[in-house]
């Protein structure tokens, strides 16, 4: 698995504006996002980036550990955690996914963690905010889950919102039990603003369902029903990449 693969042109089209890049599938898709990280990281060794967790994440952040980019002088920030997730020892904790797999893979020192375990989750997130504003992020990679979320901005999060504790919807808790883990009900997450600020923002998605939760962010209107209808706002589009492989493709192009 996460052997080097064959490249493979690209279907490059754009979709309300957004760049998109289709590959054939899950593993290409992938590798030409972990690419592009590691392109940012080449490019500026000190590069501000905010990673992304979850399924999507799993093979880009395996390519990108692979590279052999040199990653030590990278700050490292992410978008979001389970309140009650403790790094240490709850599997599910997005903190634990990126140590195991990007910081120290990549032995990367500077690292901003949201901290699940926080007395007061409204103080962590006050906390994180003022980390976070501090610089924008050269680059914000993003996956999408239930209702079009991004990070855990959940439908109808208003887009000026900055860092937060967001009540997670019903999908999302669903889905989460689904996939074996204990239920939580509340997150931290970076905000709609927060992600918008980023100089480069990244989405990577696979598979149809993915496809249709974008697609309605696409054709619906630019409103925080359709959380990720925020990267369609003029001044944002064109700092968008969207990865996707063809399956998400065939209903986005459909649309
Ligand atoms: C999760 C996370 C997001 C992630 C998305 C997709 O709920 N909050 O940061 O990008 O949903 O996750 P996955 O790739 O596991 O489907």
């Amino acid at each position: 698995m996460h052997e080097r693969i064959v490249d493979l042109p690209p279907h490059e089209y754009t979709a309300e504006g957004l760049r998109c890049f289709e590959y054939v599938d899950r593993e290409h898709t992938a590798a030409a996002a972990a690419q592009f990280i590691a392109q940012t990281i080449h490019h500026d060794p000190q590069a501000l980036i905010t990673f992304a967790t979850g399924g999507t994440m799993e093979p880009v952040l395996a390519y990108l550990s692979q590279s052999g980019v040199n990653a030590s002088d990278v700050q490292a920030q992410h978008l979001d955690e389970y309140v009650g997730a403790h790094p240490d020892y709850d599997p599910e904790s997005f903190v634990r996914f990126l140590r195991q797999r990007v910081f120290s893979p990549l032995r990367i020192q500077y690292t901003h963690e949201l901290n699940g375990m926080a007395a007061s989750p409204e103080a962590e997130a006050e906390r994180y905010e003022a980390v976070v504003s501090t610089r924008p992020a050269d680059l914000v990679i993003l996956g999408i889950g239930p209702g079009g979320h991004i990070a855990f901005n959940e439908v109808d999060t208003p887009f000026d919102l900055g860092v937060h504790v967001q009540q997670l919807a019903p999908e999302t808790i669903q889905r989460d039990i689904l996939r074996g883990q204990p239920r939580r009900d509340q997150a931290l997450t970076q905000g709609p603003r927060n992600i918008i600020a980023g100089k480069q923002i990244m989405l990577v998605l696979y598979g149809d369902q993915k496809g249709k939760w974008l697609a309605d962010c696409l054709t619906g209107p630019i409103d925080p029903h359709y959380p990720a209808s925020v990267l369609r706002l003029p001044n944002v589009t064109p700092r968008v990449t969207v990865f996707l492989d063809q399956a998400a493709g065939r209903i986005l192009r459909s649309c």
